[in-house]
């Protein structure tokens, strides 16, 4: 007699989607996409404008990357293949970039000549420099138009004849507005910093004001610097108090298995000697969630999905991604736990369905590692421009120093079982226009189901289950593509 029965128990096994499996279904709405605001939490502490996070991997977030990230509203993570003190430099580029107040501010000295100082500012690329003694008391300061030749100042003449010595300074507590303010009432283009001692501690710039002001959309901690996050090994409590130190706002502990207990105990005592929010991460079941929820930040999702990733392959073992985000984020939620769905977004509509599953936010890795801002060099092959893009779990990553992610750390085996490929990824020009792409995106996924915020997107959103053929009629089919779109290729 035939029978539905498996043979065994052990074949009862649940089904577990992924993007392709799953379509948004479509709802009323009066939404524009454009309209659609994108903020969003993504760890305890940490708002985004944007629900984007770049992978921490050393061929995809460095420290140009992630200025460019939290400029554009979201959150580069730097990668760990460098050293502790390398991390801390990286943290405290991107924390420098932006900032009101310049630190490193050249200066100059009364008794310098004219020529001198002029030959001083074309080096260090400064039109204005103020004029401190050895207190680092301001005495006054000499821009380009003191010294111009008609103004009856000769080269070898002394700096304080040639400096203006009325000078107009402001306090530490100075905002953006009151900078500027000063700057168009004295006609000035730069006021410097003193402390009560009238001692230089740093300069505003009208040039720095205009650049903050474009962009607007920036992620930016309390004190306006932008926002970065750093990956640290799960037992690498150097590397995360040494990032903590340096400002970073988020630490990521960075494993390919979270639910590890060793990896949790190690994950809680490092939460417990930062400042930084601490997201832990890769996880992809509902129990891995519960044993984490309670001391973390935020969650990262994600076993086996990224384009260069072959854990599932190596390993056998993984979840497939839309199962794996809606399982963790069940339990997070509960929780108020933001998550963050890691891996496999080829499209912006996965970006946006990661988001319908339950993610705050999503991380991607092959989407960036194409761009001018990552790491690495253009190469040209048959005609056509790629840069490099290597899985973390690669053996030239690993030996880079990266293999603790995969709980294989062993310094004397050069064997490695590597879990990712190394890889080329298409060149693809500034990031700045592949956010533009991602985002709209989203934003349009957001505007057919008739969303306004990612919260209620989240709310509001439902899957219909999607088959072959149904898959088959999303893409673009029964035609030869004629012209690349910037958002859509087959081949992805
Ligand atoms: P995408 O699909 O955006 O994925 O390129 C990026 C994410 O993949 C993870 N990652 C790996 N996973 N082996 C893996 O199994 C690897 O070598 C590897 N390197 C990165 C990581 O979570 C990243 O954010």
């Amino acid at each position: 007699m035939a029978s539905d029965e498996p043979f065994s128990e052990k074949l009862r096994v649940p089904e577990a989607l992924t993007f392709d499996d799953v379509l948004l279904r479509p709802k009323e709405s009066r939404v524009e996409p454009d309209d659609a605001d994108m903020a969003t939490r993504v760890s305890t502490n940490v708002t985004l404008n944007i629900p984007v996070l770049s992978a921490a991997m050393d061929t995809v977030t460095e420290a140009e990357l992630a200025i460019e990230m939290a400029r554009e509203g979201g959150l580069g993570v730097l990668h760990r293949n460098m050293t502790v003190e390398e991390t801390a430099e990286h943290v405290e580029t991107v924390k420098r970039a932006d900032e009101l107040i310049i630190r490193d501010v050249v200066t100059a000295s009364p008794e310098q000549t004219v020529r001198e100082v002029d030959r001083m500012m074309g080096k260090e690329g400064v039109s204005g420099a103020p004029v401190v003694d050895d207190d680092d008391v301001v005495l006054g300061i000499i821009s380009g138009t003191d010294i111009r030749p008609y103004l009856e100042v000769g080269d070898r003449d002394e700096v304080r004849e040639a400096m203006t010595d009325e000078v107009i300074t402001a306090g530490e507590d100075v905002t953006a507005r009151e900078a500027l303010e000063l700057m168009y009432e004295h006609k000035i283009e730069r006021v410097p910093i003193v402390d009560e001692e009238e001692r230089l501690t740093g300069l505003v710039t009208m040039q720095g004001i205009l650049a903050r002001r474009e962009y607007d959309n920036a992620a930016r901690a309390s004190d306006g610097s932008l926002v970065v996050g750093v990956a640290v090994g799960p037992f690498e409590t150097d590397r995360a108090l040494a990032a903590d130190a340096a400002g970073a706002d988020i630490v990521f502990i960075d494993c390919a298995h979270a639910h590890n207990l060793d990896v949790i105990d190690s994950a809680r005592e490092i939460k417990a000697e930062v400042d930084a929010d601490v997201v832990v991460g890769n996880v992809g079941t509902r129990e891995a969630a519960e044993a984490i929820v309670d001391f973390a930040d935020g969650v990262k999702v994600g076993i086996g999905p990224g384009s260069i990733c072959t854990t599932r392959i190596v390993s056998g073992s993984g979840m497939p991604q839309i199962t794996a985000v809606a399982e963790v984020a069940d339990v997070a939620t509960q929780h108020d736990v933001p998550v963050i769905a890691d891996g496999g977004i080829r499209y912006s509509g996965d970006a946006i369905k990661a988001i319908a599953a339950g993610a705050d936010a999503v991380m991607l890795g092959s989407y960036f590692a194409g761009t001018d801002e990552a790491p690495g060099r253009v190469i040209t092959m048959n005609g056509k421009r790629y840069k490099q893009y290597r899985g973390m779990g690669s053996v030239g990553a690993m030996k880079s120093g990266g293999g603790d992610r995969y709980l294989k750390d062993d310094p004397e085996d050069e064997e490695y079982v590597p879990e990712g490929v190394e890889a080329a990824t298409p060149y693809k020009g500034s990031l700045e226009s592949e956010l533009h792409q991602l985002v709209g995106g989203m934003q349009s996924g957001m505007g057919y189901v008739g969303a306004e915020t990612i919260p209620e997107f989240k709310e509001r959103s439902e899957f219909v289950r999607v088959s072959s053929a149904g898959q088959t009629e999303s893409h673009a089919h029964d035609v030869v593509i004629t012209d690349e779109a910037p958002n859509y290729s087959p081949d992805n």
